[in-house]
């Protein structure tokens, strides 16, 4: 049944129970990676929102703490919404966050926190100034919508920078809303924002530099150097969907420039392409590594979450880094997820035919970690590209699903599929030709046949992957848990995590595929599927 424990995650991060949205504040202190999150302490809607506080020595085994941040002062006292860390010079933490300091209207502003004991590695108890808030909507700010402050920057310069969300009055131009601030304590609104786009309001934004295309190192928030690219990333409110360009940033003009001037509104890079939201990321000193964390929301209905008693769970955090193109990110599981790995099974040089499909057998697949490498035979057969799509991969795979048959591809995996195959998921590739004879790369994760319980939300989700498939070659890796199938294309050029709740496809029914529904041949060059092991999460 759609209740069955079994569709609850076994290693993706989740509480006991009960709501959770945004990640907020990760940071890495004294030993411990630190996790807050938007939290219902009450219930598995959204609602009475604190911030609930993890920690992990390796960001896969999480340990509960209590709450770290409740509405406490007249400030926040009607809500304490999403926010960031900042590591300071002298090594202690701030925290900035938005507070609701009236009810029913939802009027945002921002507070900062600070650790009541700074020698205490779990950073378990949390101060606030009597200076709170330390920043207000002023005229020219719509005050209900002016939230999520990043991780504040000093650009090398010694002065400090941070963005908030804002969504300008009287349009729809979304903002990341700059403050600049010498002590950390009070802060200036510059005169204009640090970058805007005709959108919708800018939730959660996140600004970071990058090292040179191809460099896997991270580089903390406050680095600056003339060589390093920035990303500013958005959550938009109208799409659900977290996106960011790649650009230069200009510490003196006080202004962030998009490589695509039209990265904003068309063609737009998305971190995932599928359920992932609200996203953050930190730079990790130990690992010497960008680290994103998202949230992934459930596509079931309320009535089912109340039911269950939980919603909400964070994608596997992901390190990011520069593409060598530069164009755009990588993002690749971190390399401690690879602890979870038990029992393997592996398949090489498969050759799949047009139409035919192999079961990967010899593993309990419905919470497992599947890397593999397709090798198309040629690319003559690739359909025409209609340009009309260009902006709309998603709209193409919903017209082009796994079961529409095609020239090159579809092929990739079913998961989380019965044995009679009226259940499945399909992650899969399909390869087109443009007008001069171009391959373009599809990706899609198509949950239309996911589950036979009615009253589900199945949207098919799908990117282009900007990957040189002239070789042939490309590479898929699914994380599939139990209710969760979040997918890497061509080594974490496109990312998809999509929430699929099977009726039949349970535990030990749940059965894994290799399918090729195109006309040409498709050759698995190499599969190996392992079984994952549950790690410490939260005490449950
Ligand atoms: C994003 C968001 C943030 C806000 C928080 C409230 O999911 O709407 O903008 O701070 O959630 O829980």
């Amino acid at each position: 049944s759609i209740l069955s424990p079994l569709l609850r995650t076994g290693y993706h991060f989740q509480p006991p129970m009960n709501w959770i949205n945004d990640p907020n504040g990760p940071l890495y202190y004294k030993g411990w990676y630190h996790l807050f999150y938007q939290y219902n302490p009450k219930g598995a809607v959204w609602g009475n929102i604190i911030w609930a506080h993890s920690v992990s020595r390796d960001l896969i085994n999480w340990m509960a703490l209590d709450p770290a941040i409740k509405p406490s002062i007249p400030t926040d006292q009607y809500g304490v919404w999403s926010g960031s860390a900042t590591i300071l010079p002298n090594g202690t933490v701030a925290m900035l966050y938005t507070g609701i300091d009236r009810p029913g209207t939802n009027y945002q502003i921002q507070n900062i926190a600070f650790p009541k004991d700074p020698s205490d590695p779990l950073l378990r108890e949390w101060v606030k100034p009597g200076y709170n808030p330390i920043a207000v909507p002023e005229a020219g700010i719509n005050a209900t919508q002016f939230r999520d402050p990043t991780t504040a920057w000093h650009a090398g310069d010694g002065l400090w920078r941070m963005l908030v969300g804002g969504l300008k009055p009287g349009t729809l131009r979304g903002m990341a809303i700059l403050y600049r601030s010498r002590d950390f304590k009070h802060w200036v609104r510059a005169k204009h924002p640090l970058h805007s786009a005709l959108t919708g309001m800018w939730e959660c934004p996140d600004f970071f530099p990058v090292r040179e295309p191809g460099k896997t190192d991270g580089l903390d928030t406050s680095e600056f150097g003339p060589r390093y690219k920035y990303v500013l990333k958005n959550s938009l409110d109208l799409t659900r969907y977290d996106y960011y360009t790649v650009g230069t940033y200009n510490n003196r003009t006080e202004r962030y420039v998009p490589d695509n001037p039209t990265g904003d509104v068309y063609q737009r890079l998305q971190y995932d392409y599928g359920n992932f939201y609200a996203s953050k990321t930190f730079y990790d000193p130990a690992k010497n590594r960008r680290v994103l964390l998202g949230w992934a929301n459930e596509s079931d209905s309320v009535a089912h979450d109340n039911a269950k008693g939980w919603a909400g769970i964070h994608a596997i955090p992901r390190k990011i880094w520069l593409d060598p193109s530069g164009k755009q990110l990588l993002q690749w599981p971190v390399e401690e997820l690879d602890q979870l790995r038990g029992k393997a099974v592996s398949v090489g040089d498969k050759l799949v035919k047009p139409g035919q499909h192999f079961e990967v057998t010899g593993l309990q697949s419905y919470q497992s970690d599947v890397e593999v490498s397709f090798e198309v035979s040629s690319l003559d057969k690739a359909e025409p590209f209609d340009p009309a799509y260009a902006n709309d991969a998603q709209k193409l795979c919903g017209m082009k699903n796994a079961d529409v048959k095609g020239g090159v591809g579809p092929f990739g995996l079913w998961v989380l599929a019965s044995d009679n195959l009226a259940e499945k998921t399909a992650v899969f590739f399909r390869v087109f030709k443009d007008g001069h004879g171009k391959p373009l790369v599809l990706m899609c994760s198509d949950p239309t046949k996911s589950s036979l319980t009615p009253g589900l939300y199945k949207p098919t989700f799908a990117g282009f992957v900007d990957t040189d498939i002239s070789s042939g070659k490309i590479s898929l890796r699914s994380l599939i848990d139990r209710s969760v199938v979040e997918s890497f294309g061509a080594g974490g050029k496109t990312c998809i995590l999509s929430r699929v709740y099977p009726s039949m496809a349970i535990g030990k029914d749940a059965h894994l595929y290799v399918f090729n529904n195109g006309v040409t041949d498709i050759k698995v060059s190499k599969l190996t599927a392992w079984e994952m092991k549950k790690p410490m999460m939260n005490g449950a």
